[in-house]
């Protein structure tokens, strides 16, 4: 049994069969507030168990809270600190709400450049990835709100995510997508959630030996397991694998019912998505089965112990069980600064000739896209929080400048797809703020009047389908192009959940990159425009070409027959890039981003074994927020193929105007090591040169370490 608490074994043993299965399977909320709801058991004074949706925000039906930016801004801040203080105040929104679990935070590896959910993941890089995922788990925890990570694992693709079966090995599992769980559980996750899709055949909730015998017996990890909604593949096949939760755990209809959600409401809708086989997969499995399957010795009753011990384990760690769980707060003055600072601090500066940018105070600006009077909250999905407060960038920029805005839509809007809010979805393609009619050439028009023209794109992504193209949507490339042939200078700021082209990007003065902003938007983009913060994002992601990916084959993405080939290993992302037979270059590389500071490195040097130290000095007459990186490469070992540099560390750190800061770096292990199909793990002995520098591709200082 997973939780030696006398008091959780002693409960488990009062309670009935019919209680245990009522404990192991989600119910409709009375309340209607949670994501999914697990019943008390008021006889023995065991209360009711709420989860609620992430990872961008509480999403509660009906309520707002704060909306925070995507997971992928989070991580180009480099700086877990701020994803740590996220998890505080998400879960103190939770508490407020009534929720002792947060469905998050998501942390499935960016393989695939078009996943649909990629702006709800951190990054491309493992060590980055595990560094935010356990920051936000250890501030959820910290104020008693379980935290669930998602999706365990190999989840990094929208397309069949109900059947594709990642076709994995074992190195790519262990060097890629297992670490950032394995540093969520360390870091003390209460839960973990199984993905929809199959692994090597094998569909997640069912899988015994990534399920119990890596997750729990392996890491240790002593939490619950639950599914994600209607991913529970079978009941004994699940029960004896170690799933020990089952969500929603009742069906479709009584789950849209007990919403008040019509029918036809988009979640997952039965046969209409060849995904998902009509009947099979929204059928709850331990409602039906699980008790005659316990009844029969199909599933050992002491394994529906367990199931029930680590879950109520969690309710008695978080205090639940003895009554002392509550407060929290909503939308408080420290929720509302922390989401601008992430949004502010996450935002890359991507291009900046001549110093386009900062924009001086009183410049006249031509404000020009499709999006601007609305602020950029996220994708589709059940990620999306209805926002506590919103500043659209029209409304940032107005607040912020001492120069006119004049502003022009250009194109038809870019919905953002919706699960929830039919309004969004529905809102009319040109029914602009002062009527205005969206036209490129008026747009130009608009931009020649203006000092600076700064025009707003967004690409369009959801939860349930990937890009079908890494093109912006609708015609924001020709108002670019176009805006950029009329105005003196052009700034474009992107508002993407991932890597999408550029094709324009010559021809224009400045690019940003700020993601899905969130709720703050538009403070955060005028505080980067006009130089209130230093822009000090990086890419966790590489930009680059479409079909310069390794993913640029149909086996490999979205997958033949619901296989898809991971033969491309461990070569993902900047990997892929950096390696030797790699034609393409990079866009943007991985751990790029400008700052309006210079900044200058000294040489490196080594502190003990696994911490570099080098000099920053900031040489422009402006206070800056430098990112320094760290990069290991390996010594070459006969018979071994290795990328060519792996992140092993990273420091987000503030240099004044002409000062200099000794940056100390500490060195993940994780960069060392490989994994080796009979060995395990291995560090090969030998000298591995570690690269400091701005960016994957911009190194300014090397130095040796051995092991
Ligand atoms: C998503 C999960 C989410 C769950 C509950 C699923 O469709 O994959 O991330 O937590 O729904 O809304």
């Amino acid at each position: 049994m997973a939780f030696s608490d006398p008091d959780v074994s002693d409960l488990v043993d009062s309670l009935s069969l019919d209680e245990k299965c009522s404990l192991v399977r989600g119910a409709a909320d009375p309340e209607r507030t949670a994501t999914g709801y697990v019943p008390g058991v008021p006889r023995l004074d065991i209360p009711e168990l709420r989860l609620a949706d992430g990872p961008l925000g509480i999403r509660i039906p009906g309520r707002s809270s704060t909306a925070f930016p995507a997971s992928i801004a989070v991580a180009a801040t480099f700086d877990p600190e701020l994803a740590r203080r996220q998890g505080v105040a998400m879960a103190r929104e939770a508490k407020a709400s009534g929720q002792h679990a947060v469905l998050g935070p998501g942390l499935n590896l960016i393989r695939v450049p078009n996943c649909g959910r990629n702006f709800e993941y951190y990054a491309e890089d493992p060590v980055v990835t595990a560094d935010f995922a356990a920051a936000v788990v250890e501030g959820l925890q910290s104020k008693d709100v379980l935290a669930t990570p998602k999706h365990y694992v190999a989840n990094n693709q929208e397309t069949k995510r109900l059947v594709v079966s990642a076709e994995v090995g074992e190195r790519a599992l262990r060097e890629l997508y297992l670490p950032g769980f394995e540093a969520a559980v360390e870091a003390g996750a209460g839960s973990v959630m199984t993905a929809y899709n199959r692994v090597n055949g094998t569909h997640m909730s069912d899988h015994r030996r990534l399920v119990t015998e890596v997750l729990k017996d392996e890491w240790g990890f002593d939490g619950y397991v639950v599914s994600d909604w209607f991913g529970t593949a079978s009941a004994v096949g699940a029960a004896t694998a170690g799933l020990d939760l089952e969500m929603p755990g009742i069906s479709l209809e009584a789950l849209h019912e007990a919403f008040g959600l019509d029918p036809d409401a988009e979640m997952l809708e039965e046969g209409d998505d060849e995904s998902i086989p009509a009947g099979e997969t929204t059928t709850p499995r331990f409602a039906t089965e699980l008790k005659s399957a316990v009844e029969s010795g199909a599933v050992p009753a002491d394994r529906l112990d367990d199931m029930v011990a680590r879950i109520l384990g969690q309710m008695a760690r978080i205090g639940l069980l003895d009554g002392d769980w509550g407060g929290g707060a909503l939308d408080t003055p420290e929720h509302r600064d922390l989401a601008e600072t992430l949004a502010a601090r996450g935002t890359v500066l991507l291009k900046n000739d001549d110093g386009a940018l900062p924009l001086s105070d009183d410049a006249d600006v031509a404000l020009v896209g499709p999006g601007v009077s609305e602020a950029m909250l996220g994708g589709g999905g059940s990620s999306e929080v209805t926002p506590a407060r919103e500043v659209s960038a029209l409304a940032g920029i107005r607040a912020r400048t001492d120069g006119s805005v004049a502003f022009e839509p250009g194109v038809e809007r870019v919905v953002t797809p919706s699960f929830f809010d039919d309004e969004r979805e529905d809102a009319d393609a040109d029914d602009f703020p002062g009527g205005k009619t969206p036209d490129i050439d008026t747009a130009a028009d608009c931009a020649r009047e203006a000092d600076v023209a700064v025009v707003v794109v967004r690409d369009a992504t959801t939860e349930g389908a990937d890009r079908e193209t890494l093109r912006l949507p609708g015609e924001q490339d020709e108002l670019v192009e176009a805006v950029a042939d009329a105005a003196d200078r052009t700034v474009v700021v992107v508002q993407s959940g991932g890597p999408v082209e550029l094709p324009w990007r010559d021809s224009v003065d400045a690019v940003v990159e700020s993601w899905y902003p969130g709720q703050a938007d538009g403070d955060a983009l005028a505080s980067i425009l006009y130089g209130d913060a230093d822009p000090s994002g990086r890419l966790p992601v590489t930009f680059a070409p479409e079909e310069s990916y390794p993913t640029a084959s149909d086996e490999r993405f979205p997958g033949v027959a619901d296989e898809a080939q991971y033969d491309e290993g461990v070569f993902v992302g900047y990997r892929h890039f950096d390696a030797a037979d790699a034609d393409d270059e990079p866009t943007y590389p991985f751990g790029h981003g400008l700052s309006y500071a210079t900044f200058e490195y000294g040489d490196a040097e080594v502190r003990g074994d696994d911490v570099v130290a080098v000099a920053v000095t900031n040489a422009s007459d402006r206070d800056g927020r430098e990112v320094v990186q760290a990069y290991v490469r390996p010594p070459a070992v006969a018979g071994v193929e290795r990328p060519t540099r792996e992140l092993a560390g990273y420091a987000a750190v503030e240099v004044a105007a002409g000062a200099t800061e000794t940056v100390e770096l500490s060195l993940s292990e994780h960069a060392f090591r490989r994994y080796d199909d009979s060995e395990g793990w291995t560090v090969d002995a030998g000298d591995y040169v570690v690269e400091i520098g701005r960016s994957s591709r911009d190194i300014r200082a090397e130095t040796t370490v051995s092991r």
